[in-house]
């Protein structure tokens, strides 16, 4: 988002303060129990939301360098992404020709000497196009294979404001733009294509993937929930909810935002008075904050079960040990308020949602993104 639209976004959000409101709804949303438990809706999820539906991967930034891979195995199917040499990037299924190994030594890095890849198991190797380029004892052991026909199966990726996307089912292609439905007007000029990325964590949660990404869309239980972390610094219940799409976009007031009233507008530094979450379906919210941003993506693993990958994005690398240091505490900071405070408490949601107790989930009219949510998911499932 560019200055011009962040100062407006500041002038609405003064606006919210000083009406004491949040953008609305426009009515109750009801959701049945069983969304949340039931078994063969999660089996058309995996399938219909993660393996045939386009991902956001992360800022173009996992990947700056020719040679730099990502990769990743949440959908389904597992997937490895690298930075050609002309600067494109290529997906690829991450499975061995020969016996299904996933070529990456961790979860990113460099390509060996930077141009091929080889597997763990029993070294065959593969260049950043996918060719099989080498089979140790190839000759006597598999005498006869056509090399050509064994490279690894290509995926549809695609890169554009700073943000990468890839289709797990390599049957599938995507559309960026469609994707994004707009999104990008908010998420342009955060320059993610030049951050640095610090590191994620990943943190096993036991209850639904959809729970998880339900604490994300609200700012009602700041002062319940979080009052001496994350309501000593932002508004509760205040929010500017914008609809892109399938995603939606969220500007939230930090308490400092007064200090603008009064200030010429020239003066007016947003991003230290205003943070913003931003969703995209179905997974991931990429959060906005002073001067970084952080990504949340989250996965099913069971109907009881799900991951979710914390990743902090920095606007320069550290300069030294001291400034990482600093930057990581604060990192493990904001990862606990949420593991302690946020799952903690979905922890017993899930095991009253599970109780077998007949009821309806309410979605207040002041949740507008956790009702956008369950709209998507409705629509796209069919529900
Ligand atoms: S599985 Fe990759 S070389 Fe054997
Ligand atoms: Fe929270």
């Amino acid at each position: 988002m560019q200055r011009a639209q962040l100062v407006e976004e500041i002038k609405v959000l003064l606006d919210l303060v000083e009406r004491n409101t949040t953008t609305l709804a426009d009515s109750v949303m009801e959701i049945d129990v069983s969304e949340y438990t039931d078994a063969a809706l999660f089996e058309r999820e995996k399938i219909e939301l993660f393996r045939d539906y386009p991902q956001f991967v992360g800022p173009s930034c996992i990947v700056p360098a020719a040679g730099d891979y990502f990769a990743f195995d949440d959908t389904g199917i597992p997937i490895l992404i690298v930075r050609r040499d002309d600067g494109g990037l290529n997906a690829f299924v991450n499975i061995c020709s020969h016996r299904g190994a996933p070529l990456n030594e961790s979860t990113h890095g460099q390509a060996r000497k930077g141009r091929m890849f080889s597997c763990p198991y029993h070294g065959w190797s593969y260049d950043l196009e996918g060719q099989l380029i080498g089979v140790p004892f190839g000759k006597e052991g598999f005498e006869g294979i056509d090399r050509s026909a064994l490279g690894l199966r290509k995926l549809d990726v695609q890169e554009k404001y700073g943000m990468i996307f890839v289709m797990p089912n390599p049957a599938r292609t995507f559309d960026i733009d469609e994707v994004l439905g707009g999104l990008q007007e908010r998420l342009e000029g955060f320059g993610f294509d030049s951050h640095y990325y610090l590191g994620a964590k990943k943190v096993f949660t036991d209850f639904s993937w959809k729970l998880n990404m339900d604490t994300f869309h609200e700012y009602y239980h700041f002062e319940f929930l979080h009052p001496e972390s994350i309501a000593q610094m932002a508004y509760s219940n205040i929010a500017n909810y914008r609809q892109y799409g399938r995603n939606h976009s969220m500007g939230s007031p930090a308490l400092s935002i007064n200090e603008l009233r009064g200030l010429p507008e020239d003066q007016w530094q947003p991003r230290e008075h205003s943070s913003y979450v931003n969703y995209i379906f179905p997974n991931t919210v990429i959060f906005v904050v002073a001067d970084h941003f952080q990504t949340w993506r989250v996965y099913p693993i069971t109907p009881q079960r799900s991951v979710v990958y914390h990743s902090m994005f920095l606007p320069h690398e550290p300069h030294d040990e001291n400034e990482r240091q600093e930057y990581e505490a604060y990192f493990q900071m904001i990862n606990d308020v949420a593991v302690a405070e946020d799952y903690s408490l979905v922890d017993k949601v899930h095991r009253g949602l599970q109780s077998g107790i007949d009821r309806k989930v309410l979605i207040g009219r002041n949740e507008p993104g956790v009702q956008n949510m369950h709209r998507q998911l409705h629509e796209v499932l069919g529900l």
